[in-house]
């Protein structure tokens, strides 16, 4: 596919102090964007500089938010390489979540071909110090210019990147979370499974609520029962409950996260019991209670490996491993980073190397 390359005449300075990047707030140089129609496929695929999209007033999306988006992240390694973490595996679940927001299609070595494109010529951007990356966002929206609802005719799809540090203020350290009873983020049937704009929207008021009260984020529960553990607004949630490891099942609710993936993937090979199934408010509140919830944590591009220190459910508050990262969770981080920055062997081929 040919990607039309326009370069900033007006390049930005790189961020100096790399310690204070946090998450999102920079972006680099240029932009992917590719636009879609009935007629005529995807099509115009260019890299700009990055700045305004024009929009017309009427398109899909600022009216029936139809987006879908991604977040993957590339790695400077130790050897020198930039690298991207499991990228196909992005471009799979975007293309299945475009399936459920009638958006169209991105075949995958083209997809593929316009990451490896927009990270190279963004290199530079790809910071150098520990506990950092460039998180790279692909989004995609129902670009329609009128108001009937239907499935949309045209679409856009776009790519921006900023160099990130951790995500959380707390960095690795244990976070707070309420246990969200009245708000719910999704439900089996709905869009819960897709990377959507709407689930996240829809997660506002709660996240909001709880930052208030002093909480990072909340975790959520199911929207039929009201009862069994689903994800965290940005990370996917796994506990160790007497030795086991357990993950809520993907029902259709939860996003099938791909750290969360290879999370499982790790722990099985280490020999842990890992089971991804269904578990209930009741089954925790009693493992919290009874000193068998061992160690809590998150996981997603974003947060990593995050532990989770803290739980409140209905006004009452649970710590976790007295509020310190378990081992655990702790080793899940090293492996994890540690393949994304070369650190140690790439055993499963994770690593998709660029330049
Ligand atoms: C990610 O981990 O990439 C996410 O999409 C979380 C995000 C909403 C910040």
């Amino acid at each position: 596919m040919e990607i039309k390359i326009t370069k900033t005449t007006a390049p930005k300075a790189k961020p100096e102090d790399e310690s204070k990047l946090g998450f999102g707030r920079i972006f680099t140089d240029h932009m992917f964007l590719m636009d879609y129609s009935n007629e005529e496929g995807w099509h115009d695929a260019r890299i700009v500089p990055f700045g305004p999209l024009p929009i017309h007033p009427a398109s899909t999306v600022l009216h029936y938010g139809v987006e879908i988006f991604e977040g993957l992240k590339a790695y400077r390694k130790q050897n020198g390489e930039i690298a991207m973490f499991r990228p196909i595996e992005n471009i799979r679940r975007m293309n299945n979540s475009a399936e459920r927001l009638c958006l169209p299609q991105i075949d995958e070595d083209v997809a593929m071909e316009i990451l490896d494109t927009i990270v190279e010529l963004e290199k530079d951007w790809v910071p150098h110090s520990d506990g950092t990356s460039l998180y790279i966002r692909p989004y995609m929206f129902g670009n329609d210019p009128h108001l009937g609802v239907h499935a949309v005719h045209n679409a856009t799809y776009a790519i921006i990147c900023s160099p990130v540090g951790a995500y959380y203020a707390e960095g690795i350290n244990p976070v707070k979370i309420a246990i969200e009873s009245e708000d719910v983020r999704a439900v089996k049937g709905g869009t819960g499974y897709a990377k959507c704009g709407g689930n996240y929207a829809a997660s506002l008021r709660a996240g909001e609520k709880a930052e208030q009260k002093g909480f990072t984020q909340v975790l959520w529960l199911d929207g039929v029962h009201r009862k069994y553990i689903e994800e965290v607004g940005s990370m996917n949630v796994m506990f160790k409950i007497n030795g086991e490891i357990v993950t809520p099942e993907l029902t259709g609710s939860v996003l099938p996260g791909i750290t969360r993936k290879s999370c499982v993937e790790l722990l099985k090979e280490k020999g842990y019991k890992v089971s991804e199934r269904l578990i209930s408010i009741d089954e925790l509140y009693n493992a919290a209670k009874d000193g068998t919830l061992e160690e809590a944590w998150g996981t997603g591009t974003a947060a990593v490996v995050s532990p989770i220190g803290w739980l409140s459910y209905k006004g009452e508050e649970f710590i976790v491993n007295n509020g310190v990262i378990g081992e655990v969770t702790q080793a899940l981080y090293d492996e994890l980073t540690g393949i994304q920055w070369g650190k140690i062997e790439d055993a499963h081929g994770w690593s998709h190397k660029v330049c």
